[in-house]
């Protein structure tokens, strides 16, 4: 039998890379994502490349309110999940955060509160069916607020939180969960950004996800690997000098 994932935010460019991954595999894919044209022709992408079934939702997964309604949706279309990867975030204008409170909510709902709440729903199903993985991809800024982009990385630290509590509770039953930090990767997120060395491709950072979540054993994996080193450092830095910094 193949085996399902779940993606959630499917039209992301990581996403759609772990989704080529899968349907190269056969897997029975389920994608959520808010907008309907791009969801469809992703999920065609990969119905040709090989996946077994694939089940598209359209949805603002950022809608607390109808997370409940999503949910029994996708449990309905696929009764035993074998994964989980919630992939969907916004890089916001962190100064546009700063001038408006309302900003600066929307930017910690999309990261932190709207998944945190669709992480619950996944963990009481993983829960329930005692197996499976819980894959949650954050960010390497979730790991020091820094002045350049604070309101995102709060909510992406919260998210990464969230997930470790999770993972304790979900221990018990033999559900998985993988905290995914990855550095910066050329995707439509970081489309006005400049590009530097340290700038990973979607492929390379998608294959990585995908053979963690298959097989293997992480809790946390920063993606490249190197991230974690950069950011044992990045963290050291005292709050003395860390607040002078332009970073
Ligand atoms: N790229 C990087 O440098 C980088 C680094 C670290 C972590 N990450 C994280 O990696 C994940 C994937 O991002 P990506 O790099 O693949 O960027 P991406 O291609 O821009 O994907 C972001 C996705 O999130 C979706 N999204 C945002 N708000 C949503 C909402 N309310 N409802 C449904 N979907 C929503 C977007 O959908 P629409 O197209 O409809 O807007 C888009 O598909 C994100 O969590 C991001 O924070 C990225």
């Amino acid at each position: 039998m193949s085996q399902g994932l779940v993606i959630l935010g499917a039209t992301s460019k990581i996403a759609q890379e772990v989704g080529r991954l899968a349907a190269r595999e056969n897997r029975e894919l389920l994608l959520v994502a808010r907008n309907e044209d791009r969801l469809e022709a992703v999920a065609g992408d990969l119905l040709a490349r090989g996946a077994a079934r694939v089940v598209a939702i359209a949805a603002d997964l950022g809608d607390t309110s109808r997370h409940a309604e999503l949910w029994a949706q996708v449990e309905a279309a696929m009764p035993e999940l074998e994964s989980v990867l919630l992939a969907y975030g916004s890089l916001g204008d962190q100064a546009a955060a700063e001038q408006s409170v309302d900003v600066a909510l929307s930017e910690l709902n999309t990261n932190f509160t709207s998944a945190a709440s669709l992480l619950s729903y996944a963990a009481a199903s993983l829960e329930r069916q005692r197996r499976g993985v819980l894959a949650v991809i954050t960010s390497v800024a979730g790991d020091r607020a820094r002045r350049s982009n604070y309101v995102y990385g709060t909510a992406k630290g919260a998210l990464s939180l969230y997930a470790q509590g999770l993972r304790a509770r979900l221990f018990a039953a033999g559900v998985r969960v993988l905290t995914i930090k990855p550095g910066p990767v050329d995707t439509p997120m970081i489309a006005h950004m400049k590009k530097g060395a340290l700038t990973a491709s979607p492929q390379n950072v998608a294959g990585a996800i995908y053979r963690e979540m298959e097989s293997g054993k992480a809790e946390v994996m920063y993606v490249p690997f190197f991230w974690r080193y950069i950011m044992a450092l990045i963290r050291a830095i005292p709050e003395s000098v860390g607040k002078k910094l332009k970073f």
